[in-house]
Parts: C-alpha cells; structure tokens; sequence
C-alpha cells in the first residue's frame, strides 16, 4: 500500500471510532441524580426518570433521606435536577457546575445573579431554570405575551396550593416580564392566591375598550410538569447559553428544527 493511501485509511479507521464513540454516548443512558427526592415534585421527578428508556436515576438527595448533594456528586450524574428549596437551590447547582455536571432547576423564588457568575467563571457544565415545566404554561406565557402588543392592559392572577413558599409565582413573574419585553410597557401586577385545593393555575386578563380576554393554564396534577423536565434534562448538555432559564428556548427550537426538516 502507497504511502498516501495508509495515510487515507488510517484517517479513515479513526473517523469511524469517532463515530461509533459518539453513537455509544448518545445510546449510552443519561445518569441523572434528583435533589428534593423526597419532596413532592422530587418523588415525582425520580418515578419519570426511572421510567425513561433513555436514562437512568443514579441518586437523591435529600436530608428527609439523610443524603446530600456531594452524596449524589459521587455517583457521577451526568445531570442533577433540583427540586428543593430557594435558600438551597443555587448553592446546589454551584456545587454541581463546579464539579462538571450539568443541572436542570425548577425550584422556584431564588436570585439568579451568583448563579451566573459562577456559570461565567467555571464553563464547563451547563445549568437549565424553568419557573414552569408544563408545556402548556409555556404557551400560556407565549400566547399571552402575543397578545399584549395588540391589548391596552393586562392583569396576572396566579393561583397555587397553600404549601407554595415563594410569591409572586416565578411563571407569573417570568410572564410579567416577558409582556413588558414585548410591549415596552411596565409590568403588568400579579395578584397572589394560595388556598389548599389548588395546584398551580395562572390567568392573564388582557383588557381593551369594551372587551376582555382571558388566558388560562391550570397544573391538574404534577405530572404535567414531567415531559418539560426530561426534555430538559435531556436538552441540558448540549446548550450554547448558561445558565438558560425558560423552557419555550428548548420547545420552540425542537419546534423550529422539526418544520425546518418538513
Ligand atoms: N418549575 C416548575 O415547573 C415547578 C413546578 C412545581 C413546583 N416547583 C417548585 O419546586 C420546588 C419544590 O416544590 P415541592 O412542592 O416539591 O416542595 P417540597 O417541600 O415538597 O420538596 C422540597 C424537598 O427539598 C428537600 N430539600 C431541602 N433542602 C435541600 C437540599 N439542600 N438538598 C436536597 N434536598 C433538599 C426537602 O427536604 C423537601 O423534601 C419549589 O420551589 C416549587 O415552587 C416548580
């Protein structure tokens, strides 16, 4: 064999490793740790990862179960989703960047400003937010948001079990923001509602003269947030923003990716 056609099967042999490397780390199972397990969105997070076919619940943490975040670290997660409290969340996810694994949050009521410092500071594990994971609350925002260019004024009422530490609601706060981005106006007020009964329900009354309309998402159950969570668990890694907060930036592009193909 000539000097140049070694040359060429041996570049050849090495992309094919390279291909079946990243074919084994696609197929290979997402290791995925819960922080909040025993709490009731953690339980909830552990039952649909244990069900996913693609990945595989490696840890919880939780002091009601006497482990801890660095307990989970050491079974070597890919991703840890945190569900717990906002005087824990971002000292959690701090810990995880800087141990190199990627973290999906949606505990709710935290300042974001030392979570971004330290995803500025140590680049190499992504960290997603979202204050809603039902997709339907997404397009509530998005709708809502829509409407609001073409509406005078709007009201938020966010509706939420009595057991909710944080208020306003990070779903109404991200929607009042989102309507002021839109429309270059102030944000629109929330009103608060926590009654035992409820889940999480949000409505956004945009008013015009002589006529209302009203936008309204309810949470039934807490595995309508399930779908948006392992999406996002399994969008975390390959993110080109961190940290990312919102999940409308991984449906809509999942969105626009599918009719682009069409
Ligand atoms: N983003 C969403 O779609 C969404 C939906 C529902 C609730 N939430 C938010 O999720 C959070 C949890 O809600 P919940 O109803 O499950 O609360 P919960 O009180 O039932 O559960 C919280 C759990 O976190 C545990 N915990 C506290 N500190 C911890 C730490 N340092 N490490 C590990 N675990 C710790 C607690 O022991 C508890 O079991 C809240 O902030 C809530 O607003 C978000």
């Amino acid at each position: 064999m000539s000097e140049r056609a070694g040359l060429r099967a041996e570049a050849g042999a090495r992309a094919a490793s390279q291909a079946q490397a990243r074919e084994r780390e696609v197929r290979a199972p997402i290791n995925v740790a819960v922080a909040g397990a025993a709490g009731r969105m953690g339980e909830a997070v552990c039952a649909a990862v244990s069900a996913a076919e693609d990945m595989s619940l490696v840890a919880k943490a939780d002091p009601l179960l006497g482990s801890t975040v660095s307990d989970a670290l050491r079974r070597k997660p890919d991703v840890l989703v945190d569900f717990t409290r906002p005087g824990s969340a971002v000292a959690n996810a701090i810990e995880c960047v800087k141990a190199g694994v990627h973290v999906v949050i949606g505990t709710t009521g935290f300042d974001l400003e030392p979570l971004k410092r330290e995803c500025a500071r140590s680049g190499s594990a992504n960290v997603f937010i979202a204050p809603n994971f039902a997709v339907g609350a997404v397009l509530m925002m998005r709708f809502a948001a829509e409407a609001a260019m073409h509406m005078e004024a709007a009201e938020i009422i966010e509706l939420h079990h009595e057991s909710k530490l944080d208020a306003p609601s990070g779903t109404a706060a991200r929607t009042a923001q989102l309507i002021a981005q839109v429309t270059g106006r102030s944000e629109p007020p929330i009103h608060s509602v926590r009654l035992p009964g409820l889940l999480a329900h949000q409505e956004v009354i945009l008013g015009a003269l002589g006529q209302t309309l009203t936008i309204r998402h309810d949470s039934l159950d807490r595995r309508s947030f399930m779908p948006g969570v392992l999406l996002a668990i399994r969008a975390v890694r390959s993110l080109s923003v961190s940290p990312l907060v919102g999940l409308e930036h991984i449906l809509f592009r999942e969105t626009d990716e599918r009719e682009q193909r069409m």
